[in-house]
């Protein structure tokens, strides 16, 4: 296992120059975090898909910082090597500078190294005001969840050419403001080839294409543990949803068979002690 992965290594991490691709999965808590990082992921996105994947919710927007702050901190208790980023929830940057900062020192003070916010030109005062701070932050461009109800949907996005320039400059601006990578969720692939050569920093896609300088997914797709939508750019690569209501089902079996415990799954009480409680040679 080599040194913690920090925001100044990660941000030179351009294929264009040779560096590998970044691997980036989401994890909201320790065993899932334990997994990415023991898996070899370079960044762990706790995601405010925790949202949806962990916490029953229809879309991202009803996760709060608190919220955030309390999975990150479980995450960040594994101090994995990979480096860790906190999404900021909706209207946690949707106020003044001052507050914007103050609420990304929560996810800093409960663990994580750098924060990801969603968003284009429009951000840039936020992002400059958490930058002088001396946060790490982490841009979102494209489809971008918290803006479902303004973009009709989860919609794919930059499909026309004046969008897709759009997308560019705002990737541009997110650079300059001094975001050290940024995500590229949901657009034609040659969009996203465009915003990579476009910046110096890293972008990492989720439905982006290949070009991107690494790829990002959310740990409960991967793993097949939500089976309730699989958007195209998902691939899984295990079915722990169907193998764990399997397995329960063979415990519940089990219990209701008498099989489970057998006497080795419990505890013996010395001899002397069931004689003293007269439980010796009892027949039940
Ligand atoms: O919250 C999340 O999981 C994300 C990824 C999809 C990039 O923002």
């Amino acid at each position: 296992m080599g040194a913690k992965l920090t925001a100044p290594t990660i941000s030179r991490c351009k294929r264009a120059t040779g560096a590998d691709p970044l691997v980036m999965l989401t994890a909201y808590d320790a065993p899932s975090a334990r997994m990415a990082d023991q898996a070899g992921a370079d960044l762990i996105l706790v995601g405010d898909s925790v949202a949806m994947v962990v916490l029953g919710h229809d879309d991202t927007m009803s996760v709060t910082v608190d919220e955030m702050a309390h999975h990150t901190a479980a995450v960040a208790r594994t101090r994995p090597r990979a480096m860790v980023v906190a999404d900021m929830p909706w209207m946690s940057y949707h106020v003044t500078p001052a507050d914007t900062v103050t609420n990304a020192a929560r996810l800093i003070r409960a663990g994580a190294q750098a924060v990801k916010l969603e968003g284009g030109q429009e951000r840039v005062a936020m992002i400059e005001a958490i930058v002088s701070a001396q946060v790490p932050v982490m841009g979102h461009l494209g489809l971008t969840p918290q803006s479902m109800l303004a973009q009709g949907g989860y919609r794919v996005q930059g499909r026309s050419s004046e969008a897709a320039l759009g997308l560019v400059a705002d990737a541009k601006a997110l650079a300059h403001a001094g975001c050290f990578a940024i995500v590229l969720e949901g657009m034609p692939a040659a969009v996203g080839r465009m915003i990579t050569d476009a910046v110096d920093v890293p972008t990492i896609g989720i439905g982006a294409g290949g070009h991107c300088d690494g790829q990002v997914l959310v740990f409960h797709d991967v793993l097949g543990l939500e089976t309730r939508m699989l958007p195209r750019f998902v691939r899984r690569y295990a079915s722990l949803h169907a193998d764990g209501v399997e397995a329960l089902a063979r415990f519940a079996t089990d219990v209701r068979s008498g099989a489970f415990p057998s006497p080795e799954e419990g505890y013996e009480m010395n001899s002397d002690e069931e004689m003293a409680l007269g439980l010796y040679g009892h027949q039940g």
